[in-house]
C-alpha cells in the first residue's frame, strides 16, 4: 500500500537536490570521517579462488575460507559458479527497477519489516531518528515458489531473472556452508543441518548519488543478523569493513562476490568465526547498486553450537535462542554498533 506521505522514497525526493536534507544529516560525532579510511590496494579483504573447491585442492580452499572467517569475517570469492550472465542480468534488472516511474515502484512500498516483499527507504523508518541514504527492495526468496508470485512483475523479466539469481546464490551459500563446516572440523553437512528448513532473503539496495557524502551513510556500521551474506555489487565502491578499529574500503573486484559471516554463524561456531561491523558510504558522482543475499536459519530453528566446539576452554558463549526471537530483536534495535548478539550472551 502506498503511504499517505508524498515521495517517501529517497530517490524521488532528492533527485536534483544540492544539499542533504536535515532528515539525513548525522550528528557531528556520528559522521563517516572519510579522510580516515584505509584504501588498501586490491580488495582490502582476502580474495579466495573457489575453482579447486570441488577438486583435489579442496583442503587448501577450505583452510583459506576458515582463516578468513576467523580473522576477517569477510572475504571475496572468484570462480564462485554463478554464471556471469546471471549476475549481469540481476544487476541490470535491479537498475531498471529503480529507474521505473515512482508510481510504479510505490506499488511495493511498505514500512513493515515483517512483509515478505517490500520496497522501503533508509533501514527502519518506524524506529530510526536519522535516515540513511538508501532505498531498498527486500524479498523473501526461499522456498522460491512460496514467494515469487508476490515479487514485482515490472520490469517484466524481474521474476525470472531474480529467481534464477537467487537459486544460484542459494547453491553457492550451501557450498560455502559445507566448506565452513569442514573448516571447523565438523561434518560437511553440519551447518546446513543446524539451520533447520533454511530461509533466504535478498535486498536490492539503491544508493542515489549524494551531494554531501560526508554528512550521511548509505548504511551506518552494523553486523548482519543472518548466517552468511553473499554480496553482489556493481562497479562502484561504498562498502567498508572495520578492522582493528579502522575502516577499510572493500573495492569491487570484477566477477567476484563479497562473502561475510553474520551473527548466526558466529553463534553456531561458538564465537570462532566473527560477524564483523561494516557500513556503506555514498558518493556524489554516481548511484550504486548492491544485492546482498542473506542466508539464514528458518525462524523456528534453535541456534546452538555443535558439541564439538564446546569444552572447558570454550564454554557456550550464548544461551539457545530461536532465529525468530533474534530477528525480531535485531529489527527493534536498529543499526547501531552495539551487537545484537551480546544480548544473547551467556553470563557466567
Ligand atoms: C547490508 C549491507 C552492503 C552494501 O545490506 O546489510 O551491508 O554494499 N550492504 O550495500
Ligand atoms: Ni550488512
Amino acid at each position: 500500500m502506498a503511504p499517505a506521505l508524498s515521495n517517501p522514497l529517497l530517490s524521488d525526493r532528492v533527485a536534483r537536490s544540492k544539499k542533504v536534507p536535515s532528515s539525513h544529516v548525522r550528528a557531528v560525532g556520528d559522521r563517516p570521517d572519510l579522510a580516515n579510511v584505509d584504501h588498501e590496494s586490491g580488495a582490502g579483504i582476502p580474495l579466495i579462488d573457489l575453482k579447486q573447491l570441488e577438486g583435489p585442492g579442496r583442503r587448501r580452499v577450505v583452510e583459506a575460507i576458515g582463516s578468513a572467517c576467523e580473522n576477517d569475517g569477510f572475504f571475496m570469492v572468484t570462480n564462485h559458479g554463478i554464471p556471469e550472465a546471471v549476475v549481469e542480468g540481476m544487476l541490470s534488472v535491479a537498475r531498471e527497477f529503480f529507474h521505473l516511474p515512482e508510481s510504479e515502484r510505490l506499488k511495493c512500498y511498505s514500512d513493515d519489516p515483517k512483509k515478505a516483499v517490500r520496497l522501503s527507504t533508509s533501514f527502519n523508518v518506524r524506529t530510526e531518528k536519522v535516515s540513511n541514504w538508501r532505498d531498498f527492495l527486500r524479498l523473501h526468496c526461499y522456498p522460491l515458489e512460496s514467494f515469487v508470485d508476490q515479487w514485482p512483475s515490472n520490469p517484466p523479466a524481474f521474476r525470472q531473472v531474480v529467481g534464477t539469481y537467487s537459486t544460484e546464490a542459494r547453491a553457492l551459500a550451501l557450498r560455502l556452508l559445507e566448506a565452513i563446516s569442514e573448516s571447523l572440523g565438523l561434518d560437511r553437512g553440519h551447518m546446513v543441518k543446524a539451520m533447520g528448513r533454511h530461509a533466504q532473503h535478498m535486498a536490492v539496495n539503491y544508493y542515489p548519488p549524494c551531494p554531501q557524502p560526508e554528512l550521511t551513510y548509505g548504511l551506518p556500521g552494523h553486523k548482519d543478523p543472518n548466517a552468511i551474506t553473499l554480496l553482489l555489487q556493481d562497479g562502484v565502491s561504498g562498502l567498508q569493513v572495520q578492522r582493528d578499529g579502522r575502516w577499510v574500503a572493500v573495492n569491487p573486484v570484477p566477477n567476484a562476490l563479497v562473502i561475510n559471516i553474520g551473527d548466526q554463524l558466529q553463534a553456531l561456531s561458538n564465537d570462532r568465526y566473527k560477524s564483523v561491523n561494516h557500513r556503506v558510504i555514498v558518493n556524489s558522482a554516481s548511484e550504486r547498486i548492491s544485492v546482498p543475499t542473506f542466508y539464514c536459519p528458518s525462524p523456528d530453528t534453535v541456534v546452538a553450537p555443535a558439541d564439538a566446539l564446546v569444552d572447558d576452554a570454550h564454554p557456550r558463549a550464548y544461551r539457545p535462542f530461536t532465529y525468530q526471537e533474534y530477528y525480531e530483536e535485531f529489527w527493534k534495535m536498529g543499526l547501531q554498533s552495539a551487537s545484537c548478539l551480546d544480548r544473547f550472551r551467556r553470563i557466567e
